[in-house]
């Protein structure tokens, strides 16, 4: 499985998806971008899949932003489609029931960076760097980053970094809580398919409810979120895999959970 600039490869209920343009440092062309809400569409509709995680190919980049060649001809109208277009793809990964954890092995700046922030957390290699520099190309952040890095980080940290547009090392980004670990580069993909394999084996329809609870949380009220919280938990109680948890641990097996 794979596509032009994707390269796709599902192992253990675990999806590999690689962004495959390193001659341009993977950077994020209208058509990378339409192939990546292909597949991440199809990666959620197949049953083997239970995690993804995301990576760029080469020891360089993640992905270095959106694809500049192309933008630098845009007009205002043809931008606002392609930042929706953008969107769209972030919103996408946000919201599909399944974890997506990126393994950031390189560069991941602009587009690449709220891809980056797209996913349900990140891992990055001990080379990574890490930011917003559209100020430097006259433009702003347009697939998200300002909201979430507003979110992530609180408005000052956000609004320097950003208005700089400088890039923060893989150090500063975990300091900053941007990304949970920081490892060597050729440990980089393995840590991260080894979370994936480990959430993969719990009760995926949970985990699916609670990513859910916590983006939506977000933006509510912390009574509304508990409120929220509670009618998801309840919700699980009609499923089969509560049943099949529950009752693997009275019967000190091990669980076969079907996310059903
Ligand atoms: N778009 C298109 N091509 C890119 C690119 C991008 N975002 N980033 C790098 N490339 C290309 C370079 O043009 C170069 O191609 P050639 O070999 O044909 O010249 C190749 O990738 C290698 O890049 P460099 O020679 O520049 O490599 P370097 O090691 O000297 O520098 C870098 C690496 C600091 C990441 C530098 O490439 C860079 O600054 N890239 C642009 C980063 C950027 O500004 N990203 C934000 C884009 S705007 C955006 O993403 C908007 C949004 O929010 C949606």
């Amino acid at each position: 499985m794979g596509t032009e600039n994707l390269l796709v490869d599902i192992k253990d209920g675990v999806a590999l998806l690689t962004i495959n343009r390193p001659k341009v440092l993977n950077a994020l062309h209208t058509s990378v971008i339409a192939e990546l809400q292909e597949t991440f569409e199809a990666l959620n509709a197949n049953q083997a899949v239970k995690a993804v995680v995301i990576t760029g190919s080469g020891e360089k980049a993640f992905v270095a932003g959106a694809d500049i060649a192309e933008m630098a001809v845009m007009d205002a109208q043809q931008a606002l489609v392609f930042a929706r277009t953008g969107q769209k793809l972030v919103n996408y990964i946000g919201t599909m029931p399944k974890p997506v954890i990126a393994a950031v092995n390189g560069f991941a700046l602009g587009g690449g960076m709220e891809l980056a922030l797209a996913c349900d957390f990140i891992y990055a290699s001990e080379n990574a760097k890490m930011g917003l520099p559209e100020v430097t190309l006259g433009i702003m952040p347009g697939f998200g980053g300002s909201q979430k890095f507003a979110r992530l980080l609180g408005r000052s940290r956000a609004n320097e970094l950003i208005f700089t547009g400088k890039m923060l090392t893989a150090a500063e980004a975990k300091e900053w809580g941007i990304v949970n670990a920081v490892l060597p580069l050729a440990e980089l993909v393995g840590k991260a398919l080894e979370t994936a394999a480990r959430i993969a084996g719990n009760g995926l329809l949970g985990v699916a409810h609670v990513k859910e609870a916590i983006r939506r949380g977000l933006d509510m009220t912390e009574p509304d979120g508990m409120d929220y919280e509670s009618v998801l938990f309840a919700s699980l109680f009609a499923s089969r895999d509560q049943k099949e948890g529950m009752g693997a641990f009275v019967e000190k097996r091990k669980p076969n959970f079907t996310g059903s």
